[in-house]
């Protein structure tokens, strides 16, 4: 991997205060329009947009011949007027000319199709053609750009990987083969690693490996793993490229790249490394009234990429997108609570894709900040309001949210229990396991931070591993330090089951995790599709579907959980080690929603952590803070009123009004409690009126 860390140093976003805007596309409209844009911004209190993401082709219309006129003008209009400016390198796409002077820069699919140019991202990331070409435009625009009193910080390329994060071409092969010989030096290292005495696969020569393309049947799954690394890399190494040249020419002014939420292709950890900020795209579905809950696992990781850091919400939608099969557009209200939700957990910004609402192309019907009826727009009025109500939040910019909980989020574990045909059961994934944990945390109260497997887990009392397939010596070694230290840790199942190069750990899993968690497992359970067990959880069933373990159990164990039907029926399914001042908890199947609740409530409470009795997907706590206050956001995501306790009073930063130790918001309301820091994270309770559960 050629890629590497510059330096440390963090340059901060130029902008002085939250950032509300979007992106931004002047060329798509005409100068006249250009001034109605500004004046509108500035009654909608736009602070910052971004700009020129897919304009190369407008920049450069012919090779070597740049036309710059239009983008000085804008930009120059944009920083008379106080809006800050998000500068794209303009590089998220290639100009038409580029493409057909070097076909062979266009990207493959798995079949071996080569994709046409017409929509967009049409690169193969390994190209040199295309490198050379970003190099040479990156360094245009911060040649022409970098001192531009306008310039906020650098918005490299664009969403990495939307459309093409995996490319199966003759030069991504060549690529592919460079990046295996730097993983295993020789052909034996490859050999050994892919095990390929099984199926007979032995490589004789470096040059007859592949892309793993289509093949008649299931693909040696090491090989598989290994190019979901080497294609998450490949984009990494892009991605280099244009930092070196920003950090080169503008050394002082912050970079980003605008990421998709927990999106599975690229490892996030190794981006965000080489960035200054996190920046990030959250499109929660309309349609699905608890996408609150994954927005919120969403921004928790977004947060923890940098260690907590203030990120930015960079794109969002005001109403519907245009790329799902039904665009459900959002209810008066929603985007206010949806924006603050982003704010409440980390975000310096709340900005949307886009700006004026396309006319024509592929994105007309999805909504944006000025609707297709202009001022009049439902979407113009709420977004004015919103970007006016965010002045009354300036004192969070900067603040970090309080958390006592952390997720393990591990893109290689991600990757090998996913790319692989050849699983015990196709039912266990990880996105959906890690995503059932995170829903039950949520609703007991608790706002939860991501971090990688191998930590640094300080600061937490609570650290849960949904699903940690492939498990080395780093990351059980740093797992047992947090536990013997006190910290309390649980694992899912399959966990521990393969090391890096997707060997079963000898005695099989939970493999290096085996001392710490007490437990063996012999044989993998899954059940078949519609079935489901039970597991006597202290006298409250819970169900089981999908999956569910053989386990054996030391004597130090507690059992807290017996399989209680089925083959598997009086075998231990949940269980508990103390070890050193922690303990490491085990959970070996998959639970539905309920049972997560009663198991994690009494994970929490055995933690020293609270836990609430009324779980309630629709109201949201949390907090942000400095060395010296609180600011508590109080979400109500449904239409239905909830009440929020609070442990002390404060004053509501958005209505200016005092509050008591209890809040009650209506249907998609919002307070921002502000108040002393508190020596522990506060922990707020809910009840809802109708005092059902509703999780
Ligand atoms: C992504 C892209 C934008 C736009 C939006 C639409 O986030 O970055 O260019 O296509 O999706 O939702």
């Amino acid at each position: 991997m050629a890629a590497s860390r510059d330096d440390d140093r963090i340059r901060p976003v130029r902008i002085d205060c939250l950032a509300f805007g979007g992106d931004y596309n002047p060329d798509q409209w005409s100068e006249e329009t250009w001034h109605e844009d500004i004046r509108l911004m500035k009654e909608a209190g736009v602070t910052m947009v971004s700009l020129p993401i897919f304009s190369w082709p407008q920049l450069e219309p012919e090779p070597g011949v740049y036309d710059w006129r239009w983008l000085d003008r804008i930009l120059d209009l944009l920083h008379d007027n106080g809006i800050r400016i998000d500068l794209a390198t303009a590089t998220a796409t290639p100009p038409s000319w580029l493409l057909r002077a070097h076909p062979e820069m266009a990207p493959w699919d798995a079949e071996g199709h080569r994709l046409e140019f017409g929509s967009r991202q049409t690169y193969c990331p390994s190209s040199p053609i295309w490198r050379e070409n970003v190099e040479r435009m990156t360094r245009a625009m911060a040649e022409r750009y970098g001192a531009h009193p306008g310039l906020a910080m650098w918005h490299i390329s664009n969403e990495y990987g939307d459309h093409t994060s995996r490319c199966w071409c003759p030069e991504s092969a060549k690529h592919f083969r460079r990046w295996l010989q730097d993983r295993y030096g020789d052909l034996d290292g490859l050999n050994e690693a892919w095990g390929v005495n099984v199926w007979g696969q032995r490589y004789t020569s470096w040059d007859h490996i592949e892309t793993p393309r289509k093949a008649p049947g299931p693909i040696n799954p090491t090989k598989l793993l290994d190019f979901e690394r080497f294609s998450s890399d490949a984009l990494l190494e892009l991605f280099q490229i244009e930092i070196d040249v920003l950090r080169e020419v503008t050394p002082d002014i912050a970079v980003t790249t605008n990421f998709m939420s927990m999106f599975r292709d690229l490892d996030y950890w190794d981006f965000a490394e080489r960035e200054d900020v996190v920046t990030d795209d959250a499109y929660p579905d309309p349609a699905d009234p608890t996408s609150h809950v994954g927005a919120a696992l969403n921004y928790g990781l977004m947060r923890s990429l940098k260690g907590g850091r203030p990120w930015l919400l960079l794109e969002s939608s005001v109403s519907a997108t245009s790329w799902r099969d039904v665009n459900v557009p959002k209810a008066p209200g929603k985007i206010r609570v949806e924006s603050l939700q982003a704010v409440a957990h980390g975000s310096d910004a709340v900005m949307f894709f886009q700006w004026r609402q396309a006319k024509y192309g592929q994105e007309k019907f999805h909504s944006s900040m000025l609707g297709h009826r202009g001022e009049r727009s439902r979407s113009f009025q709420e977004t004015k309001a919103l970007g006016n109500e965010l002045k009354r939040l300036e004192a969070v910019r900067g603040t970090r949210v309080r958390s006592r909980v952390a997720l393990v989020v591990d893109w290689d574990s991600w990757w090998g229990s996913s790319a692989v045909e050849s699983l015990p059961s196709q039912r266990l994934q990880w996105a959906q396991q890690a995503r059932a944990w995170h829903r039950a945390l949520y609703s007991l109260g608790h706002a939860v931070d991501t971090v990688r497997a191998t930590g640094p887990f300080d600061g937490y009392d609570l650290v849960v591993v949904p699903n940690l397939y492939i498990v080395e010596r780093p990351q059980a070694d740093a797992l047992c330090v947090f536990v013997e230290r006190g910290g309390n840790l649980v694992v899912g199942p399959f966990s521990g089951v393969v090391d890096a190069t997707e060997k079963v750990h000898d005695g099989g899993a939970p493999g290096p995790l085996r001392r710490l968690l007490g437990v063996e497992v012999d044989e993998q359970w899954p059940l078949a599709d519609g079935l489901a067990e039970r597991i006597d959880y202290a006298g409250r069933l819970l169900k089981v579907p999908h999956w569910a373990e053989w386990i054996e159990a030391d004597a130090d164990v507690e059992v807290r959980g017996r399989y209680a039907s089925g083959v598997l029926e009086g075998l231990p399914a949940i269980t508990r080690r103390p070890s050193g001042e922690g303990s490491a908890w085990y959970i070996s199947a998959k639970l539905e929603h309920d049972g997560l609740l009663t198991v994690f409530r009494d994970i929490l409470r055995c933690s020293g952590l609270p836990a609430r009795d009324e779980a309630c997907v629709d109201a949201e706590a949390v907090t942000r803070a400095d060395d010296n206050t609180d600011y508590t956001f109080l979400l109500n995501h449904g239409t239905e009123p909830v009440a929020f306790s609070l442990p002390a009073s404060g004053v509501d930063l958005l209505s200016g009004n005092e509050v008591a130790d209890r809040v009650e918001l209506g249907a998609f309301g919002v307070a921002v409690v502000v108040s002393p820091r508190a020596a522990s994270v506060p922990f707020i309770t809910v009840t809802t009126p109708s005092a059902k559960e509703r999780a």
